[in-house]
């Protein structure tokens, strides 16, 4: 059985993600129309946090970093070395977790929202010793979200800053794209629907061709024209620097946050 200890966003995308593989799925969570949700789908639902654990070999710890430390409190005298456990609790340090529960290992992830679709970037970092079958078995756990990458612990704040907030800066680009076209004269609801397809499209010619970004951006740039007017601008006004600084503030603020 896989435990989720929070049934909110992110540990209702990791069960139906979980339940498309034909997993056994308990969760727990406080909320009782969370609890009521979990029910509809399907889902086996403990009465509290201690029964999931005992009944579970690998448990996700899903519940937001002010009270995983609560949480900890709660299960730490019922996990022992086989059990599993997993924790997607933003800026929280493995070392934090594993002083808690009495433990060596644990598992930790930084998933971002798209993973909500499937189309998540997941990062893993195995923090302690785990054998290649453990590995792979959590490594399919966060599959159905999307692409998964392993990577040392180090890189977890640097991770956090880029893919972990990354959605919300892409939203914004978004919404500048969209409110750009509403400026020169289209309505919104085209104006958005072109800044999407813009996206989407330009993402995908990406992927399905050989190259670095610089090679599709001189595909649009012809000489005079006016896509180089625009990066004129772009570069006058320091587009690519105030990305780059946002990334590392972000980076710093979780640096901060994990002590
Ligand atoms: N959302 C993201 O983009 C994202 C990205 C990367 C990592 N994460 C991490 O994923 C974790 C979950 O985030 P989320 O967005 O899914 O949060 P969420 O939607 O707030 O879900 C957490 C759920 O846990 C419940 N809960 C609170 N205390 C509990 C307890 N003692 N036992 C069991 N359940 C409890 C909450 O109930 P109440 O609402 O009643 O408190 C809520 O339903 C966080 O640690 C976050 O850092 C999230």
């Amino acid at each position: 059985m896989i435990g989720i200890i929070g049934f909110g966003k992110m540990g209702e995308a990791i069960a139906l993600g979980l339940k498309g593989l034909g997993e056994k799925i308990g969760v727990f969570d406080i909320d009782q129309e969370r609890v009521k949700f979990a029910k509809e789908q399907g889902l086996t639902v403990f009465e509290d946090n201690v029964s999931l654990v005992k009944n579970s070999s690998l448990i996700i710890l899903a519940v937001k970093p002010q009270v995983i430390k609560d949480v900890l409190d709660e299960i730490k005298t019922h996990i022992s070395s086989d059990k599993l456990v997993v924790s997607i609790a933003a800026g929280v340090r493995s070392d934090t977790i594993k002083e808690a529960l009495g433990i060596d290992r644990v598992v930790r992830v930084m998933p971002n929202t798209p993973a909500l679709v499937g189309e998540g970037a997941i990062v893993l970092s195995f923090c302690g010793g785990f054998t290649e079958r453990e590995k792979r078995l959590v490594t399919e756990v966060f599959r159905p979200l999307g692409e998964v990458f392993v990577l040392d612990e180090v890189y977890m704040d640097a991770v956090t800053a880029l893919s972990g907030s990354g959605p919300a800066y892409v939203f914004l680009f978004l919404e500048a794209l969209s409110d750009a076209g509403v400026k020169v004269g289209l309505s919104r609801d085209v104006s958005l629907r072109l800044a999407l397809q813009t996206l989407k499209g330009s993402l995908v010619l990406f992927e399905r061709k050989e190259g670095i970004p610089r090679k599709f951006i001189d595909m649009v740039t012809s000489p005079g024209g006016t896509t180089i007017s625009a990066l004129h601008t772009l570069e006058i006004n320091g587009f690519k620097g105030i990305i780059m600084s946002a990334v590392e503030e972000a980076y710093r603020r979780s640096k901060e946050l994990g002590g």
